[in-house]
């Protein structure tokens, strides 16, 4: 798989960090905690990356890096709550066109959210916000989907329950 680098680090490069993070450790608030912190260390241009977990019907909010952020996402709300409904990533190109987009930061413009699975079974949402419009190309897309799909197998081996 090669995915061009949306910002100064190759995505492979940002992958291979977070392998190595994620490697060795079992304890799912700590593999999510590093993850947000590596993606917002080396994005450049976004203002809130983090990850919202599901329990029961609700998204609630999990380790991330931003500014405090909305707690409780109801099913199906929003851009996070779509990405989850329709199990695929959901970019938003401006959120204001997006109807049902919940605005954490007033600042946020444009967003990405991917689901996190393991296997067949939902685990939560990595969401990315962008204070300009259209941050988040096919290369972006392609960065979170695989970010997503390396700590859904990640937890899903650890047999974690978030
Ligand atoms: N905008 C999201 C809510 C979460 S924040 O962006 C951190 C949404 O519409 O689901």
């Amino acid at each position: 798989m090669h995915l061009d680098a949306p910002d100064g680090l190759a995505p492979e490069d940002i992958l291979q960090e977070l392998s190595g993070l994620l490697s060795g450790e079992g304890d799912p608030i700590a593999s999510l905690a590093n993850a947000a912190a590596l993606l917002a260390m080396h994005l450049q241009g976004v203002n809130w990356v983090g990850f919202y977990i599901l329990r029961g019907e609700d998204l609630v909010l999990g380790p991330f890096q931003g500014r405090p952020a909305c707690t409780r996402i109801p099913s199906g709300r929003g851009v996070c709550g779509a990405a989850l409904a329709r199990r695929e990533p959901v970019v938003v190109e401006d959120v204001a066109l997006f109807p049902d987009h919940i605005a954490c930061d007033p600042a946020s413009r444009s967003e990405i959210a991917v689901p996190v699975l393991a296997g067949a079974r939902a685990l939560g949402v990595l969401d990315c916000d962008a204070p300009t419009k259209g941050r988040f190309g096919d290369a972006e897309r392609g960065l979170f989907e695989a970010a997503a799909d390396m700590v859904g197998r990640h937890l899903a081996e650890h047999g974690a329950r978030l």
